[in-house]
């Protein structure tokens, strides 16, 4: 990306640059200085890392049909009333958007307010701060795809429960099917815990490259667009993991 217009998307990501003097942009040093934090330094090899489980089988009878086309999987997910307490909550589920041949698949948690009005994931100030994310390593909203963990938004935005995330997961699943992404990144704790199916935290997954189910897909985990938010210190790290996500692709072949 020719500079300029990279300077301009970190600066709206409100990630600080530090230009050398030959002109070379390079990523921020966290707190403390240095470029990685020990054992989380992203190299950007693909560092044999947790291995995803095989994720749990699309369920049955209420949920994803097998072989569903977009249509069909679309239609499911509208008329889904797995979870009665995101039923009565939800104005319509959050399907999900984008490209759908998309190399690049971004996983967040769930629909908040906004996107429960709209229909569309991340399309409030966290949705903004993402596009800044993606922009800045040359990745348009429109060319990635965007779902989330959860097709509804959970009550007051709570987290949402176990047993919810397995209702939805036939669906992530399918759409990972029909997308066939060539890389997953996974934003925040509950969309990468869900997805590696691990309780460690957000801060000992991201760094590193991981592998998701049969295909092996690379997947890589940075901090929530919301968390970011909350606590801008975090955003050298952020980019960190976008950068690592970038080298990740790139070395694919
Ligand atoms: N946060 C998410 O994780 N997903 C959305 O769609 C919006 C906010």
């Amino acid at each position: 990306m020719e500079q300029a217009r990279r300077m301009r998307y970190l600066d709206a990501l409100g990630v600080p640059v530090y230009v050398r003097r030959e002109g070379q942009i390079q990523p921020p040093p966290p707190p403390g200085g240095g470029w990685g934090e020990g054992a989380e330094a992203t190299n950007g090899s693909m560092s044999a890392s947790a291995v995803c489980p095989h994720p749990n089988p699309p369920p049955e009878g209420e949920g994803v049909q097998k072989q569903s086309s977009w249509d069909d999987l679309q239609r499911q997910v509208a008329a889904c009333t797995a979870c009665q307490a995101l039923v009565s909550n939800r104005t319509q589920t959050v399907f999900g958007v984008g490209n759908r041949q998309a190399d690049w698949l971004i996983v967040g948690e769930a629909p908040g307010a906004d996107e429960d009005r709209q229909g569309e994931p991340f399309v409030g100030k966290a949705g903004q701060l993402l596009n800044a994310m993606l922009a800045a390593i040359g990745l348009s909203r429109e060319s990635v795809y965007i779902a989330n963990i959860l097709k509804c938004r959970p009550p007051a935005n709570r987290d949402p429960a176990p047993e919810e995330a397995a209702n939805c997961e036939g669906y992530l699943l399918r759409q990972i099917e029909l997308i066939q992404p060539r890389l997953l990144l996974s934003v925040g704790r509950i969309s990468a815990q869900n997805l590696l199916q691990t309780d460690a935290p957000v801060g000992h997954l991201r760094g590193r490259v991981h592998r998701y189910g049969e295909r092996q897909i690379p997947l890589v985990v940075t901090y929530h667009p919301a968390y970011l938010l909350r606590s801008p210190d975090q955003k050298g790290k952020a980019w960190d993991d976008l950068q690592l996500a970038l080298r990740t692709f790139r070395s694919l072949s």
